[in-house]
This record gives structure tokens, sequence and C-alpha cells, in this order.
């Protein structure tokens, strides 16, 4: 899969660089280009010469040396990159990804991009488990970089815990699924929902839940990076939609949201419906705010449309997804919903578990098919769940050809 894929890999200060060496064997055997950058702090711990050998490409190290051919190089390395590696990453490196900087060669080449970019961490325990680094590290991770984990055993300062690189073969494998995820939804129309609705009982006052929208977001987000035309339909949420989409539809209500649902369907080969839509709305919408009056209120509600249902009924080769968030026989409840609104699978989320469903930015997810079979994900970023939600729509798309 990494066959003529072009691989720039950043090398960083950290005692584990000549462990990349490696690396690069490994992704010249099968196949790679590989272009090498190295930082200064790189060049202490080994020679450029290892990587410019084993790479058999000259090794960058300066920004502003005398150039050899007339492009810009950074902009040059970022564009044509299939991937970025930064392996070793050091605390240093990834702070500065994470705040823009742009001082140096490397740093450049990423802020520039608009390939894949992993970063694999390798650095003292301590460094590794500040919440500096730490913060840093989830807020790459929900930028879509690829954030490797490194492994606990005996660090080069001394102490034992996490922090240690990956094994090389272990990177290789991450990269080669990467690439092979890469575009592998182009050509695709997928429609995407997320957030709650908001039903209004006065100019004032609505009711609503508490869905944040993170993880339709997240679904938008990965369907783009894989290559899919994305249509979001939106019910109101604090997050900016993904760069890329296709079409942004922000809605209020449940019937907002049929009608853009709808007016896309057709166009569209996915469904995966992460909205959290109000069941029920207030009868009669004051349109002056409703003045407080007696000890006791009473709103009267109407059923909103199951949209889910409406587009299983319509369903034809579209593949469609729904959620179910549960707090009681849940796997009973999803199955239930799951055949009712004529589903190819649903994802099922027991709200009542830590680290689940609303608000969080992690998600415990089962995703339960027709015939009942289940399986159990762990407890995963949305931005995970949500590639393995993808994963799982790709056999579905090539059985509809
Ligand atoms: N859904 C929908 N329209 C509705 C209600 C739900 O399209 N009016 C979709 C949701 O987007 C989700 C799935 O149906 O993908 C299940 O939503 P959920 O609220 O769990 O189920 P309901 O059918 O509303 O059943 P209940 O609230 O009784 O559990």
């Amino acid at each position: 899969m990494l066959k003529n894929k072009f691989v720039v890999l950043g090398v960083t200060g950290s005692i584990a660089a000549y462990k990349s060496a490696d690396l690069v064997r490994l992704l010249k055997k099968r196949g790679a280009r590989v272009q090498v950058i190295m930082t200064k702090s790189a060049c202490k711990f080994v020679k450029p010469l290892t990587f410019q050998v084993l790479s058999q490409n000259p090794v960058i190290t300066d920004m502003f040396r005398e150039p050899y051919r007339w492009e810009v190089e950074h902009v040059a390395l970022a564009d044509s990159a299939d991937i970025i590696l930064v392996a070793p990453a050091t605390a240093n490196i990834i702070a500065k990804i994470a705040a823009g900087i742009a001082d140096d060669i490397l740093t450049a080449t990423i802020l520039a991009t608009r390939a894949k970019v992993v970063i694999a961490p390798a650095m003292n325990v301590h460094m590794y488990e500040n919440p500096i680094t730490q913060k840093n590290i989830e807020y790459l991770k929900g930028l879509g970089i690829k954030v490797l984990e490194p492994e606990e055993g005996p660090l080069a300062c001394g102490y034992t815990g996490r922090g240690r690189f990956p094994a090389a073969e272990d990177i290789i494998n991450i990269l080669e699924e990467l690439v092979g995820k890469a575009q592998d939804l182009k050509g695709r129309t997928f429609l995407i929902t997320a957030g709650p609705t908001r039903e209004p009982i006065d100019p004032i006052r609505y009711i609503s839940n508490h869905s944040s929208g993170k993880m339709g977001y997240s679904l938008a987000h990965k369907a783009i990076i894989r290559g899919a035309r994305v249509i979001l339909v939106s019910g109101p949420t604090n997050i900016t939609p993904p760069a890329g989409l296709y079409k942004f539809v922000p809605v209020e209500t449940a019937i907002q949201m049929e009608k853009a649902v709808l007016e896309n369907f057709n166009q569209a080969d996915v469904v995966i419906k992460a909205a959290a839509v109000a069941d029920y709305r207030p009868k009669k919408f004051n349109p002056e705010k409703i003045k407080k009056k007696d000890d006791e209120m009473i709103v009267e509600l109407v059923k909103n449309p199951d949209i889910l249902q409406e587009l299983g009924k319509k369903k034809q080769n579209q593949v469609l997804v729904g959620f179910a968030a549960e707090t009681d026989k849940p796997e009973k409840n999803a199955l239930e919903k799951l055949k009712r609104k004529n589903l190819d699978f649903i994802v099922l989320n027991d709200v009542t578990q830590e680290g689940a469903g609303f608000g969080s930015d992690t998600n415990i997810v089962k995703i339960i098919y027709k015939d009942g079979r289940s399986e159990a994900l762990p407890r995963m970023l949305k931005e995970d769940v949500a590639d393995d939600i993808l994963d799982r729509v790709l056999p579905f798309l090539t059985e509809n050809g």
C-alpha cells in the first residue's frame, strides 16, 4: 500500500531518533519515496548522512539553505506529501505544531500541508504525562492528526513508564492502514445529521436535549478526509463545521431537519442520522413571551415526524445508519428501532456509562446489525468512533455497487 507513496519523515531531537533509521529502511522496502527532514536537535543525536544513505535522498535540515529547485521548499513538500510522519516527536515539536508555530522547515511544512499527519511521541514519561503535553495531544487529535500511543517500558532517562518509541513495524502498519483508507469513500455522497433540534414554545423558550453534535461533526470530518462528498444538516451546536463540506444546512426544529433531509436524500449514497431529534414539539407556538401566572403551566406537545423512519420507507439502495441513545434494555430497544426504521445498522449508545454519549469527547458504542449480531467497541475518542462507523459502512456500499 505504501508503494510509490511520498512520505515526509520529520525526525526530532529525542534519544529515539536513531530508531527512525529503521523506519526509513522499512519504508523504502515497502516501495515508498522518503524525504527526511531533521530538526537542529535531531542532528545532535544522529548524523543526517545516516538518513541520506537509507532514504537515498539528501536530508533537509535548513529552511534557508541554497535552493536546488525553483520551488518554495516547504510548500512543495507540503503539497506533494501523501503522509507526513513525525517520528520520534518530542514534547517541544508537539507543542509547536499545536500552537501553529512554523519557525523551521518541519513545522512550516506541517502547517502548509493538507496531507495526513501522523505523530509518534517519544519522551520522558513525566513530559508525556504532563497535562500541557496531553492537552496539546488531545487538541491535535481533534484536528484529525493521528497521534500514536507511546509504549510503556524502561526509558533512556532512567525512568520506567509510557514514553517509548513504538516498534517500527507497528508504525508502518498504521501508515498502511491510513493510506489504504485515504480515499476509500471517494465518489460517494454522505448525508449526515448532527446536534439536537430546538422546538420553540415562545420567542424566548424552547424544548431541546443535551446533544452536543460532536459525534455527527466527527463523522462528517472523517468522511471528508476519506474523500466523500458530505452534506451536513445540523441542529444548533457550538462547533465550527469541518472544512471541505459539500453543503452545510443549519436547522433549528425537527420539521426543518425533515425538510432538509428529504431534499437531499435522493443524491445520498449513505445517510447517518446522528442527530438527537426532539420526539415532540409544542402544539402551539406563542408569538409573544408567555408571562408568569398560575402555579402550574401546561405545554401541550404533539409528535414530531420520525425522519429516519420516513427514510426507511423511501430507501432504495441507500445505506441507512441510525443512532440509539438508550438507558434501559439497550440492545433489545436498539434492535427494535433498527427493524422499525429499516436500517442497515444502528449505533447503540448506552448513555448511562461514563465516557459515553452526550457532551463527552469520547464514546462507547455497540454496532447492531439486522440479524441481531452486535460488535462492542471500546471507549474511544468520537473521531475514532467515527472512523470505525465509516469502516462498517464500506461493505454495504460495495454490496450496493
Ligand atoms: N430519529 C429521527 N427522527 C425522530 C426521532 C429520531 O430521525 N423524530 C432518528 C435519530 O436521529 C436516531 C434514531 O432515529 O438516528 C433513533 O433515535 P432515538 O431518539 O434513540 O429513537 P426514537 O425513535 O425517538 O425512540 P425513543 O425516543 O422512544 O427511544
